[in-house]
């Protein structure tokens, strides 16, 4: 699980140019077709007592994943997963890394690097998915911040160098999550990494939501474009009044 990877094109179509397999033989496209069983992984959202973690919590676990949600507090924890449901479990965010295997990272960009900072140990040897967008807000909308370390993921990856860093999860509407009538969720989800192994899960995990699909979109290194599509999509949701997600074609 946690041999080092080559997320980056085979030789035979690797190129400079964005459409690396333009006028090559297509290789085999296993992925993201064939993905490791996940079922039994127990995944923890800190921050999970807010409306992107309640809502990720709750899709996961209507998928049948066993979902701990965490808080600063773990009694909104408990709380927040007893109106959930579906098995959902509460705790405060140290023992909701610890009993985890898998990590999502929910909170707001403005207590990221202090959360993680004090989990580190908790979550030493986990795969930790990171879904922050750091956005500032003025009054012509939502734009892009540009975090010292590159990214948010990436700042996490220098602050926990004991866990498995990828990042996913960005660009979900939490409106929809959340909705029981929703019965999919149409969209992808973007996974980074540096790690295969680590990626394939993350995929593997996206695609237990009924609808949604997890690609493989890069390393950390390209992790603040994805963060910061959130922009634009709020922008998009604010004209149309939608809740847009993103589709990747021909993969
Ligand atoms: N909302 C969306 O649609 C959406 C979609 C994709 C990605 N995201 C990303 O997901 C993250 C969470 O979004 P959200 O809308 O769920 O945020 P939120 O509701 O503002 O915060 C989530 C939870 O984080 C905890 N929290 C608040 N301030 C904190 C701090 N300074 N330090 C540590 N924990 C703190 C709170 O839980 P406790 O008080 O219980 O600890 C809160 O319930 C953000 O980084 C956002 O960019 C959001």
């Amino acid at each position: 699980m946690t041999s080092p990877a080559d997320p980056a094109p085979s030789a035979a179509t690797s190129a400079t140019s964005a459409d690396p397999a333009a006028g090559s033989k297509p290789a085999p496209r296993k992925d993201p077709w064939d993905l490791p069983d996940v079922s039994a992984l127990t995944v923890g959202v800190l921050g999970g007592t807010g409306d992107q973690g309640r809502g990720l919590a709750y899709r996961l676990a209507r998928a049948g994943q066993r979902v701990v949600i965490g808080s600063r507090a773990a009694e909104r924890a408990e709380q927040a997963a007893a109106e959930l449901g579906a098995g959902v479990e509460g705790a405060d965010n140290a023992e909701c890394a610890r009993r985890s295997d898998v990590v999502i990272v929910a909170v707001p960009w403005d207590g990221h690097a202090k959360t993680l900072e004090a989990l580190r140990d908790d979550l030493a040897g986990k795969l930790v998915v990171d879904c922050v967008n750091p956005l500032g807000f003025d009054k012509k909308g939502a734009y892009a911040l540009k975090p010292e370390e590159g990214s948010a993921a990436e700042q996490a990856a220098a602050l926990l160098p004991d866990s498995r860093v990828t990042a996913a999860f960005h660009h979900l509407s939490a409106v929809l999550l959340a909705d029981p009538a929703v019965e999919e969720i149409e969209t992808d989800v973007m996974v980074l990494g540096e790690v295969r192994d680590d990626v394939e899960i993350v995929q593997a995990l996206a695609g237990r939501i009924p609808g949604m699909r997890g690609v493989y979109a890069g390393r950390l290194r390209n992790a603040h474009q994805v963060e910061s599509l959130v922009a634009n999509l709020i922008s998009v949701n604010r004209r149309y009044r939608a809740h847009a997600g993103v589709r990747l074609t021909d993969v």
